[in-house]
């Protein structure tokens, strides 16, 4: 897919990775509709602003009939605090659930046939290497990351035929204020060396897409996936050996 005129929805631009998604497009020659729920954070000289919450039916219908030449839908918001299944507020299990699941399905579902007016087009769902494994502290994100790597695995196959590319980026530790925030709150060490830039993963999954990839993965996803044909043991990111993960 040539990104150089391409016109394509990010959802969550206001902060974090989502922000540096739509700054590389932008830089790429691409449209940029640069979402979020609240409009008025978005800082994105050059991008078209809509508010759009991913859980919110109404706000997806909405901004599908205002975009109607998207063919790029970068699907990067998320509810990343869920905490544990066990003594966690069920209402935020819930909700990690609402965000990466069912608002993925959401977005999804409102620009299939977008894309498939426009020749096809590309999703990007933003997963986490914790889809294939789990992390005590946020066992529900983590669950709500395989579900969400599920869907993408499944609408890739139900949208082969109207020629739409689906993709997962499965990253490990993202360097942003909400993982920050999340190691300060649980007293974790955060492994500097193994943090993405989030500039540098937007850079690098856009180049995936470009390049027609279904899957892009750093080191740390390589490794969770690997893990996978291993002693169930090892599923636990802390038995895997590492400090923290999101
Ligand atoms: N940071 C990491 O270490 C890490 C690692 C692996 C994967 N990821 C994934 O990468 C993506 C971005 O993470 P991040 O660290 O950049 O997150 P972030 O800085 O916390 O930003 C999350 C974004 O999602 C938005 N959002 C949340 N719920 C929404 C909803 N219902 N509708 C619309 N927007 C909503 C937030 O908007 P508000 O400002 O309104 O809340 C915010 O713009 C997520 O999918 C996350 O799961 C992150």
């Amino acid at each position: 897919m040539d990104l150089n005129g391409a016109t394509a929805l990010v959802t969550g631009t206001n902060r974090g990775l989502g922000h540096h998604f739509a700054v590389e497009l932008l830089k790429r020659g691409a449209k940029v509709y640069a979402t979020a729920r609240r409009p008025e954070l978005v800082d994105l000289p050059g991008a078209e602003v809509l508010r759009v919450d991913i859980t919110d039916q109404e706000s997806v219908a909405a901004a599908a009939a205002a975009a109607p030449d998207v063919d790029l839908l970068i699907n990067n918001a998320a509810f990343t605090g869920g905490g544990n299944f066990i003594g966690g507020d069920l209402d935020s299990i819930r909700a990690v659930m609402d965000s990466s699941y069912y608002g993925t399905l959401a977005m999804i579902r409102a620009f299939a046939p977008v894309l498939a007016r426009n020749g096809g087009g590309a999703i990007l769902n933003v997963l986490s290497t914790v889809a294939w494994m789990t992390v005590d502290g946020n066992t529900s994100y983590a669950a709500a990351k395989s579900a969400q790597w599920g869907l993408t695995n499944g609408v890739r196959v139900e949208l082969a035929g109207q020629n739409t590319l689906v993709c997962a980026l499965v990253p490990g530790l993202i360097d942003t204020e909400t993982l920050r925030e999340y190691a300060r709150g649980s007293g974790i060490v955060l492994p500097e060396q193994r943090l993405n830039d989030p500039a540098e993963l937007a850079r690098r999954a856009l180049d995936g897409i470009a390049a027609g990839e279904i899957e892009i993965l750093d080191e740390s996803a390589v490794e969770a996936k690997a893990r996978l044909a291993g002693p169930p043991a090892q599923f636990d990111l802390s038995a895997a050996g590492a400090s923290a993960a999101r």
